[in-house]
């Protein structure tokens, strides 16, 4: 198989388990419903979720115990998405190709939405940790590893610095901070997450946090890069607008070429973490150049 159809294969194993699971929730009232299943089949490259399946794989891991792991994170990730596209964040009308949550059901519907992603993904953690009675520790390690990334010190804590630094002078180290909290926490944890699950050598487990963080930060370089030469056939959002809020991004900071070159840099020594997997790790290893090559 090459790289885009194992990716395919998974991309539709994920795209399966999350119907299933928002099907559990069709008895609540129909907008929340509507707004919640909007928000998540709008079409998303569900790589974090791809990224978790395949570092559990790595380690020998059965897909089944995962995948509701894998689910609950792209919730946790929609989530974070349909917040940042309110008028009070980026202001953002396009998302995943479609015109975002708040646009087609108001900001009210769209606050909640988010909520109840949030929620969901708690609910189908802690369910899937009890049907694991036998791994049930490393799955509580698994949820807590991805709770602190979502969360002030991780997430949230990017998104917060984002918004605050709109409009000021551009500091590199706040940048920084910036990037790999509120993109590479997750990025980060879905590997984490998925490793945590198996009992592996310390050594593996700080080989795949180095990758992940290198790997996280570069995707937001990348996404950064996109916003000044992507289109939005491709991207599914609306480009150039990060100049316009006045956002601190790689681009404003270092330019579109030494940007570029920075992630490459980024992608290199993420790859050459994995040589401690050996073949095991040649899909990993392939998933990051798409993250440099991605138009979407
Ligand atoms: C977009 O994430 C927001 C960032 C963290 C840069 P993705 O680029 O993974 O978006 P989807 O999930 O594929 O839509
Ligand atoms: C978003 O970063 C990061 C999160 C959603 C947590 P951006 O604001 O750059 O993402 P896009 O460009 O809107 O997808
Ligand atoms: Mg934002
Ligand atoms: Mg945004
Ligand atoms: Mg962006």
């Amino acid at each position: 198989m090459n790289f885009r159809e194992e990716y395919n294969k998974k991309l539709a194993l994920v795209e399966n388990a999350l119907e299933k699971i928002i099907e559990r929730y069709s008895s609540c009232p129909l907008t929340i419903y509507k707004a919640v299943k909007y928000s998540l089949f709008a079409g998303g490259k569900r790589i974090r979720p791809i990224l978790l399946l395949t570092a559990h794989e790595m380690v020998g891991g059965n897909t089944e115990e995962s995948m509701e792991l894998a689910c609950g994170l792209e919730m946790i990730h929609t989530y974070s998405l349909v917040h940042d596209d309110l008028p009070a964040m980026d202001d953002d009308d396009m998302r995943r190709g479609m015109p975002t949550t708040h646009k087609v059901f108001g900001e009210g519907i769209a606050v909640l939405a988010g909520d109840s992603l949030l929620n969901m993904a708690y609910e189908v953690f802690l369910d899937n940790s009890l049907r694991h009675p036998g791994n049930l520790r490393n799955h509580i390690k698994a949820v807590s590893v991805i709770a602190a990334a979502a969360g002030v010190n991780g997430m949230i804590g990017g998104q917060v610095v984002d918004l605050e630094m709109e409009g000021k002078p551009a500091q590199p180290e706040i940048l920084d901070y910036i990037h790999t909290h509120k993109t590479g926490a997750l990025i980060e944890a879905s590997l984490k997450a998925g490793i945590v699950l198996e009992n592996t050598e310390q050594k593996a487990q700080e080989a795949i946090a180095e990758y992940g963080r290198k790997l996280g930060l570069a995707f937001q370089i990348v996404d950064d890069i996109l916003d000044v030469v992507g289109d939005e056939d491709s991207m599914g959002k609306k480009p150039k607008r990060d100049e316009g809020r006045k956002k601190l991004t790689y681009t404003a900071v270092y330019g579109l070429e030494k940007s570029q070159r920075i992630a490459e840099e980024l992608i290199e020594q993420a790859v050459s973490q994995l040589d401690y997997f050996g073949d095991k790790a040649n899909f990993l290893k392939e998933i990051a150049y798409y993250i440099l090559k991605r138009r979407m």
